[in-house]
């Protein structure tokens, strides 16, 4: 069976064209960049270009880029980078809706002894910037906002947030995982001091990903060793997925232009034919500014696991708002920050496209879609 993927939050296809970039770098060009002989030295070459790639797509210099193994580590990196780097600050100011990767860090630096502000989003996701500015003070030492949401697909003012928390000194971090290649940025004009990416959801490989530290922020390595990284990240470069990373961003570059016309316009057909053809559906940050391929819909009195099973069985992937903790089945903390209705947050999808959606993969959900939801409340006592 052939897939359908809607799922391109959770990950992308590698491009063809960044897997033959990168194809040479494992058997054949295998050299450590590190190395003083020609044959290192020419995967540091491809490795430079790669940093530049990065760079442009952010609007950013080269050597504000410093290669990861993901947006994971760089959100760590740049949280505990900020705390080391101003030790008397205390304070920590995130939000209810971001990804594990900075919430469950911030958690447990909570438990030693780091105050820790979550921010609060309303009903559409979207944050209060009033309460903003009355959490941050002089014992911040790091605002980590997300720039996107992965659930939602909610864009957040990130450079109305930044001028907030340069006013009182604090560094400025942004998980920009799901934004990068969806929505253009620009590093040169912005107020972020450190964002995170991921290769894996723009079209390059999983385990690799940067961080962009801007030129002047002080800065200490999450891994410390060797001086790769310009000693901001010890341990051999994944040269292949560098050079991967590199391909990803600049393919993505252009195609920006794509994301924001055809992704966007094929997002905006799915959700207008699930809101003409199926009654009791609404859309999870639906009036808040959205990433172009995202699109998060809760059917009301139907169980979310059950709609991706119908949804498998026709070959169609998509992802659901809940997550099975320890048993129960928890609907997101994104959706119930948003102060989804448990019947709507339990019946929540996200479909998420990418530029290699096709038309035909979407009249395929559109037809599929409405007899499974329509099945599944024949079968609920409370759909019916
Ligand atoms: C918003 C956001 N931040 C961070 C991550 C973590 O990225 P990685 O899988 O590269 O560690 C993800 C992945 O889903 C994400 O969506």
């Amino acid at each position: 069976m052939k897939e359908i993927y809607a799922d391109n939050n959770a990950t992308t296809k590698v491009d063809e064209a960044v897997f033959e970039e990168m194809r040479p770098y494992f058997c054949e060009l295998y050299g450590n960049p590190s190395s003083m002989h020609f044959f290192g030295g020419q995967v540091q070459k491809k490795v430079d270009e790669a940093r530049m790639r990065t760079a442009e797509l952010l609007g950013a210099l080269p050597e504000e880029i410093v290669f990861t193994s993901c947006g994971t580590e760089g959100d760590n990196a740049a949280i505990r980078s900020a705390l080391e780097t101003s030790p008397e600050r205390r304070h920590i100011i995130t939000t209810r809706v971001e990804h594990p990767a900075v919430l469950t860090l911030c958690r447990n630096l909570s438990k030693k002894g780091y105050r820790i502000t979550e921010l609060s989003v309303d009903g559409e996701g979207r944050l209060d910037l009033e309460e903003l500015k009355r959490a941050v003070d002089e014992d911040t030492a790091v605002v980590s906002i997300m720039y996107a949401n992965n659930e939602t697909g909610v864009v957040f003012p990130i450079e109305e947030i930044g001028a907030i928390v340069k006013d009182k000194g604090a560094v400025f971090h942004t998980d920009a995982v799901q934004a990068v290649g969806k929505i253009p940025l620009d590093m040169a004009s912005s107020t972020i001091d450190m964002l995170a990416l991921s290769g894996h959801k723009l079209h390059a490989p999983k385990g690799i990903g940067a961080l962009y530290v801007r030129k002047g922020t002080p800065f200490r390595p999450f891994l410390v060793g060797g001086h790769q990284e310009r000693s901001r990240r010890a341990g051999t470069e994944n040269t292949a997925g560098i050079i991967a990373l590199g391909k990803a961003c600049q393919l993505a570059a252009c195609h920006l232009d794509e994301e924001n016309t055809r992704v966007k316009g094929m997002r905006d057909r799915l959700e207008g034919e699930i809101l003409r053809q199926i009654p009791k559906v609404r859309v999870n940050g639906g009036a808040a500014r959205r990433l172009p391929n995202t699109s998060s819909v809760a059917f009301e009195f139907v169980e979310g696991e059950a709609i991706l099973l119908l949804l498998s069985e026709k070959g169609i992937c998509a992802s659901s708002g809940s997550a099975c903790t320890s048993g129960s089945l928890e609907p997101s903390h994104v959706l119930r920050a948003m102060g989804v209705p448990f019947t709507c947050a339990h019946g929540s999808i996200r479909f998420s496209l990418s530029r290699f959606t096709t038309d035909a993969d979407l009249d395929t959900i559109i037809r599929e879609l409405p007899p499974i939801i329509q099945r599944l409340r024949d079968m609920s006592p409370f759909g019916r």
